[in-house]
């Protein structure tokens, strides 16, 4: 039997290049030695999400999104988070377990709760429940699906050490293996792709490139990548540049060893690098976004699909509550 790996995009933001190499990629790349289950973590979403317009686009955005990257749904179990209701009361099951101190302890509450008193406010100023027990619910959509390993972004390696330790308190308590513990799988080299101002890229700092940019978008974002001052003459260091770092990301090997030779002997303007990663880029975003826009031009194909990996989903979901509940005294 092959392992199980499973993972979730929340559907909180267009989807960009972060997303792709840090998620969707190594994701994809798992699902020829496992059993894959990938979902869009749709009730993740809710907690910063109130509008329904933009939530329902966004879902159907990141759903139509894995399926241009390459997802095949014959062969990966893809679904939505709220198809599947085990999930629920299997976090329910689990706040059972979950110490307040450890989601005292999470990054993005800590960091939520820091922001407020350094503004002078109120520490759950704006902190919701999901929020703060946002790790119980990811951690019921690991466990609930048996994972093996889970493919995440570095940011999110915190979540999968709290499933674990959640999942080993279940286990401690019924002195028996009901939960797989699961491991995350960070893929090292491209673990944070940087964006256009050299921070992480992500849609909470506004410096990403989407993956589905229209051309001439791409190109002016591109143009916009944050840079020193260095004048045209003066050799520089690759590694040191963004540009290059993304471009890394796109070139083939030979080209990455051309661009750098470039870099170190001077001679080579700013412009010049962007007009080389807008190529790279393109060339490799240009099929996924004509998949992407043909994809999204049939909600009613995309829905199907969904709700047909929710089915297939739903009864590896059924079993596992079923073995809980007995083990707990809950189902007689
Ligand atoms: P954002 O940071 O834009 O809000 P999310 O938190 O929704 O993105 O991330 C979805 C997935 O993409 C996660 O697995 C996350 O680790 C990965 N990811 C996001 N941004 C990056 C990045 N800049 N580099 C690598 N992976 C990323
Ligand atoms: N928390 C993840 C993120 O912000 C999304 C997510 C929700 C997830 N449930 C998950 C990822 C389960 C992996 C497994 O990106």
């Amino acid at each position: 039997m092959k392992k199980i790996s499973l993972t979730g995009i929340k559907p909180t933001g267009i989807l960009h290049i972060g997303n792709y190499f840090g998620a969707i990629k190594p994701a994809l790349a798992l699902t020829r030695e496992y059993d894959a289950r990938y979902f869009i973590a749709d009730y993740h979403a809710l907690n910063t999400m109130k509008d329904p317009k933009e939530l329902s686009e966004r879902i159907r955005e990141v759903a139509s999104g894995w399926l241009a990257a390459g997802l095949n749904p014959d062969e990966v179990i893809f679904y939505r988070q709220s198809s599947i209701p085990e999930t629920f009361e299997l976090a329910t099951i689990l706040m059972a377990f979950t110490g307040k101190g450890l989601m005292n302890r999470a990054h993005a509450y800590k960091a939520a709760v820091q922001a407020n008193q350094s503004k002078g406010e109120d520490p759950d100023a704006g902190i919701n429940m999901g929020l703060f027990t946002y790790p119980v619910l990811m951690a019921a959509d690991i466990l609930l699906f048996d994972s093996h390993v889970v493919p995440v972004g570095k940011d999110q390696v915190q979540h999968i050490e709290m499933a674990q330790d959640i999942a080993q308190a279940v286990n401690y308590t019924y002195q028996k293996e009901l939960l797989r513990t699961p491991e995350a799988a960070v893929t090292e080299t491209v673990a944070v792709v940087p964006g256009l101002d050299g921070r992480k890229m992500s849609k909470s700092y506004g410096n990403v490139i989407p993956l589905f940019a229209p051309e001439k978008e791409l190109r002016k974002l591109i143009m916009r990548i944050v840079t020193n001052s260095q004048p045209v003459e003066e050799p520089k260091d690759p590694e040191n540049s963004q540009i290059y770092l993304l471009y890394k990301l796109f070139a083939t090997l030979e080209e990455q060893q051309a661009l750098a030779a470039r870099y170190r002997a001077g001679g080579m303007g700013w412009g010049e690098a962007k007009e080389m990663l807008f190529q790279a880029v393109n060339r490799e975003l240009s099929p996924l976004r004509e998949r992407f826009e043909a994809i999204r031009a049939d909600p009613v194909t995309l829905d199907a699909v969904l709700a047909r990996g929710a089915e297939k989903a739903r009864a590896i979901a059924a079993a596992t509550l079923t073995r809980l509940r007995k083990a707990m005294g809950i189902a007689f």
